[in-house]
């Protein structure tokens, strides 16, 4: 098994040691393959993302990535030029944001008793506004107009819509949720809408549900329990899955896979937050997040023993919290213990 790991920037490369501490400790002897991206990169070299690195990376198994993007880099030349080029030349479509609400874990709602939050959101990872064309005029003028194109196909939205019904079939609840604004975007979101009823029918067990994305935003700060599989558009599904993390405790503990289903690229594993500027070079950020990254990643690789020892590790560990500030190091050591 070969994973090529991407640190990246700020707390990047800090929370990504911690996940390969755990990794080495869970299944010994996976060859990991560190990669030069990100800002140093950039500026020592003026590269974002070389073709000829693009290539080696496609040779692995699985890519592992901290998280990209740096003050000192115009914003987009990293998020794009880098994340955002590995999901779509990988056709990572489906990027996969599971919640729950961990044991020892208060989220900020009242009542909510760990286990009753246990929900994933599918978000489309290759389309809408993220690989739209756009453009401007008049720029810095009092008449600058800019537009972005939100693209949408149906190949591109049936199949991950069909993969969220796939994933419902396999879970306890078999609901799925869609999430658009159809009311609004009644070019996209009919597409949406009209693939969804389709898809539907071919899952018939399945309970199904469709919300406006506004509608869904207070829902899930309101009652995330009533979720089961969300499926939503990229946009909508990059801000739901910050309000989803931030309703089980936390950005530090919500981790994602960047998926291609059909194995012709390899998938990436990483943290939904960022690269944390504002925390960076200070060794307090949680790695909870590239740990459970690194069990979606194993999941995904066929070694689901291994990744559920990394989420009962990540259990305990989190049971065991006090609320002393967090050490990022002594979580990877004390995970990787357990999980040995
Ligand atoms: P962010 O997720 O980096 O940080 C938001 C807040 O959450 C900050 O206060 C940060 O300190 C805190 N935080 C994030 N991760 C944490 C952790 N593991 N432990 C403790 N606290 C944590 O989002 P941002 O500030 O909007 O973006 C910063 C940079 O990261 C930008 O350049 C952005 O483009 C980039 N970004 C990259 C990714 C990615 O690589 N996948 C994701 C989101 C943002
Ligand atoms: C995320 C991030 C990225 C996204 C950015 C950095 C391109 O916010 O992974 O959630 O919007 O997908
Ligand atoms: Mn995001």
């Amino acid at each position: 098994m070969r994973i090529a790991v991407v640190a990246g920037d700020g707390i990047g490369a800090e929370v990504v040691a911690e996940g390969l501490k755990v990794l080495d400790a869970v299944l010994p002897g996976v060859e990991t393959t560190p990669y030069d991206l990100g800002a140093a990169r950039y500026h020592r070299t003026g590269e974002v993302f070389p073709d000829s690195v693009r290539d080696e990376l496609a040779q692995h198994d699985a890519i592992l990535l901290g998280a990209v993007g740096d003050p000192s880099v115009p914003p987009g030349v990293l998020e794009r030029g880098l994340l955002l080029k590995l999901r779509f030349d990988f056709d990572q479509y489906v990027n996969l944001r599971p919640s729950r609400l961990w044991p020892g874990t208060a989220g900020p709602l009242a009542n909510v008793k760990p286990g009753e939050i246990d929900f994933v959101v599918v978000r489309e990872g290759t389309e809408g506004l993220y690989a739209g064309a756009g453009g401007g005029l008049h720029r810095g003028t009092p008449a600058e107009i800019a537009t972005e194109e939100s693209l949408n196909t149906r190949h591109g939205v049936e199949r991950v819509i069909r993969d969220a019904f796939a994933r419902a079939a396999g879970r306890t609840r078999r609901k799925v949720t869609m999430v658009h604004k159809t009311n609004v975007l009644t070019h996209a979101g009919g597409l949406w809408a009209r693939t969804f009823a389709e898809v539907a029918k071919e899952f018939p067990d399945i309970a199904t549900e469709y919300q406006h994305v506004d509608a869904a935003a207070m829902f899930m700060v309101t009652n995330p329990q009533r979720y089961d599989v969300i499926v939503t558009d990229n946009l909508f599904g990059d801000i739901l899955t910050d309000i989803a993390a931030a309703v089980t405790g936390g950005i530090g503990l919500a981790a994602s896979g960047c998926i291609n289903p059909t194995r012709a690229f390899p998938s990436m594993f990483e943290p939904v937050h960022g690269s944390a500027p504002d925390i960076a070079g200070q060794g307090k950020a949680d790695p909870v997040a590239a740990i459970l990254s690194v069990a979606l990643c194993l999941e995904h690789l066929g070694h689901p023993d291994e990744a559920r020892k990394i989420e009962e590790a990540v259990a305990t560990e989190l049971s065991g919290r006090t609320g002393e500030p967090i050490r990022t190091a002594e979580v990877g050591d004390r995970v990787s213990v357990l999980v040995a």
